[in-house]
């Protein structure tokens, strides 16, 4: 599947699933090597990187917990500017080893603000592994530990991705077409 459209607008292939799986298997490996056997907190940003970290999960051969926390910013196709953190992850993270997983990082602005909250509730070490990244759309400077694969600005559907509600269930990434 090459085209789909979701609502009013169309959406062209960007990354395949072949190529998706295999770059999640390499961050993985990177993974496991890095924690060894100490047993960080997964934590999940809800709903786009769930798709991401069900896959990225499988592929760390070492302890591990999962959690998750809600963050809402996009409406439709823009940004809002404004993060609400709309559900709290469960565990104590005081003193723990935390890797967030995130689908997408572009602004920047919603990964700044959870690092912020998870250091302030007592996380030792805070690392990012992100799926897609918009490195013209960045605004900050802090380090994105691990990045699935670098793209354009254009927005994007499909591996959790939404456009309005719609399209995470796509098994590539797909981009809006411009017309
Ligand atoms: P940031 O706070 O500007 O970095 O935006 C990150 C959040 O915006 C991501 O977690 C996504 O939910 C959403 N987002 C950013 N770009 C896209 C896109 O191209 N498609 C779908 N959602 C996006
Ligand atoms: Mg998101």
């Amino acid at each position: 599947m090459n085209l789909v459209k979701i609502h009013d607008r169309e959406f062209e292939i960007l990354i395949d699933p072949r190529m998706v799986k295999l770059r999640i298997e390499e961050l993985g490996k990177l993974i496991t090597s890095h924690y060894g056997e100490r047993c960080p907190v997964v934590l999940s940003v809800m709903h786009g990187a769930v798709i991401f970290a069900a896959d990225l999960v499988r592929e760390i051969g070492a302890p591990l917990e999962m959690d998750f926390v809600r963050l809402k910013s996009y409406s439709g196709l823009e940004s809002t500017g404004e993060i609400l953190m709309t559900q709290k992850w469960e565990r104590d993270l005081n003193g723990r080893e935390v890797l967030i997983v995130e689908d997408i990082i572009d602004s920047g602005n919603s990964m700044q603000f959870l690092k912020k909250e998870l250091l302030e509730a007592g996380a030792e070490d805070v690392k990012i592994a992100c799926l897609l990244f918009k490195p013209k759309a960045f605004k900050f400077n802090y380090d994105i530990d691990y990045i699935g694969f670098e793209i354009g600005n254009e927005f994007v559907v499909g591996f959790g991705l939404d456009y309005d509600g719609h399209g995470r269930n796509l098994a590539g990434i797909y981009q809006l077409k411009s017309v």
